[in-house]
């Protein structure tokens, strides 16, 4: 399977997937698409050799062109699966139906709760003892779709937003590669939206249960 990553930043959880895929022989990353030209998570990527493309969107005055680019390279470059990791874009419906079931999102919250932006922020003030990170397919509601895993966190008293943040993002770490793996090893399945696990595929996912 050949995966695309789209990030925007730092890129931590696409290094964690390189990673994974490092010695997979069923899996490989084949590309890292940013959408902004200083995302450092580029710079890790070409040190492994692999192939990274700036998309900026700010050279695109509608969402469908930017869209359009992004997919016309997945496509040149024979991707089969894709993984925003770190993406702050909204893709639009037509990207979306391109990429159905074949698309993962890494959310740092217990999706359905604190979709969008400032997601810790909101979580603590809020009061939510708990926290974490969500693994889902991409639908075209912002932060929407079929939930693969999640990983949970305790918010503690003296936690703040970026206590919490680093607490979350250790966890994505963990949560992400195995996410991508119920999809390499074809572990799961989606039906009418419904994700069917695999005896194994529960067993993958055994290490985030509470
Ligand atoms: C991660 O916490 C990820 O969950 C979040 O951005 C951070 C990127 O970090 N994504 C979103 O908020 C998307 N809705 P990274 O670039 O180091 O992986």
């Amino acid at each position: 399977m050949k995966i695309g990553i789209l990030i925007s930043g730092s890129g931590s959880n696409m290094i964690k997937l390189i990673e994974s895929c490092q010695n997979d022989k069923n899996a490989s990353i084949n590309i890292v698409i940013s959408n902004n030209p200083d995302a450092k998570g580029i710079d890790f990527a070409k040190s492994k050799n692999i192939k990274t493309k700036i998309i900026n969107h700010k050279e695109f005055s509608q969402r469908e062109d930017f869209d359009n680019q992004i997919n016309n390279i997945l496509i040149e470059n024979k991707i089969d699966f894709l993984c925003n990791a770190g993406f702050m874009r909204i893709h639009g419906e037509k990207f979306v139906e391109k990429w159905f079931n074949k698309h993962l999102n890494i959310h740092p919250a217990l999706l359905p709760s604190f979709k969008g932006l400032n997601t810790h922020e909101r979580a603590i003030k809020s009061g939510v003892k708990f926290a974490g990170c969500t693994v889902h397919l991409v639908r075209s509601g912002v932060d929407e779709g079929p939930i693969i895993g999640q990983a949970v966190t305790s918010v503690d008293a003296h936690d703040d937003k970026d206590s919490l943040a680093e607490k979350v993002l250790k966890l994505e770490h963990k949560l992400y590669p195995k996410c991508l793996k119920l999809f390499t090893e074809k572990l799961v399945k989606v039906k009418n939206d419904k994700v069917i696990f695999s005896d194994k595929a529960i067993k993958i996912l055994d290490d985030f249960k509470v």
